[in-house]
């Protein structure tokens, strides 16, 4: 059990990501977004309508659009936006919150799929990929994710980011390492020991679960990344659109928070 953490390295090979794609792990994530108790995987539902009032009347100014939501998770936000009267498609490869977005707005369009690849379509007033979903990405698969979104929206149409700030991707890398017991959690269904590491490098932090099974002692371990960008940097990398604007936050109050929102007009 020891060795593995005795020869633990700070930095992986390559970009990796919490499985939201791997059946169980979303099914059991899919519980986390329907909590009501915390916004960890999705926000609450009661500010979740604080974030479709805004997009409504801001970005659409209340006139029927074309939506693209990307990462779209269980469908919270598509389904109350088409109940705005707009036409929405979601994209996510979480199986479980796919189906549950399905389930709950059938007649919806949800696509299960990954959005380095899936086919975006084209001619939407908006597409969006929120809750800081886009530093979760390596910086060429953002780029790649933007030049996409940029190609599926029609002139004029817009972009909405809502993104970490990089100072709280530097205190992500610098959390000190901690550990807690769960009878059952996001990690599985039975009970467990989760030791967390985190380390900062070249703009990302570098967040390491080892997951400890109570019984048998079986070890899984989990990573997941973040890339912190300065302001300059999100305007470069937008930098194909017409007009970046940024705003405090997705209900537009100003309060002191660790993500914001960009729209860029193609
Ligand atoms: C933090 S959750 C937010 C979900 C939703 N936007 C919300 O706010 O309720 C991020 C979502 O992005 C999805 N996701 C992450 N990487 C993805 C990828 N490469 N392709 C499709 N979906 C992805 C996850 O499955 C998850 O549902």
């Amino acid at each position: 059990m020891f060795n593995t953490l005795l020869h633990r390295s700070a930095r992986p090979a390559s970009w990796q990501k919490i499985p939201w794609d791997e059946p169980d792990f979303s099914r059991r994530m899919l519980a986390e977004h329907l909590s009501q108790a915390h916004d960890a995987a999705s926000r609450r539902f009661s500010l979740i309508d604080q974030h479709v009032a805004w997009i409504q009347r801001k970005l659409l100014q209340a006139q029927p659009a074309r939506i693209l939501d990307l990462g779209c998770g269980p469908g919270f936000y598509s389904k109350r936006l088409t109940a705005l009267g707009h036409s929405c498609t979601g994209i996510d490869f979480s199986p479980a919150s796919i189906a549950y977005a399905r389930e709950q707005h059938p007649g919806g369009n949800y696509v299960l799929g990954s959005i380095l690849e899936a086919d975006y379509g084209e001619g939407y007033d908006l597409v969006m990929l929120i809750f800081g979903e886009l530093n979760a990405f390596s910086a060429e698969d953002a780029e790649r994710i933007v030049v996409r979104a940029h190609a599926a929206l029609k002139p004029g149409g817009r972009l909405l980011l809502e993104v970490h700030r990089h100072d709280f991707i530097y205190r992500l890398g610098h959390e000190p390492a901690s550990w807690h017991t769960a009878q059952g959690g996001l990690f599985s269904d039975a009970p467990y020991l989760c030791l967390t590491e985190a380390f900062y490098e070249d703009d990302c932090a570098i967040s390491h679960y080892y997951v400890y099974a109570a019984e048998g002692g079986a070890m899984q371990q989990y990573t997941t990344m973040h890339r912190g960008y300065t302001d300059d940097e999100y305007r470069r990398l937008l930098g194909t659109f017409q007009r970046v604007l940024f705003y405090p936050s997705l209900t537009g109050a100003v309060e002191p928070a660790d993500l914001f929102v960009i729209a860029a007009e193609k």
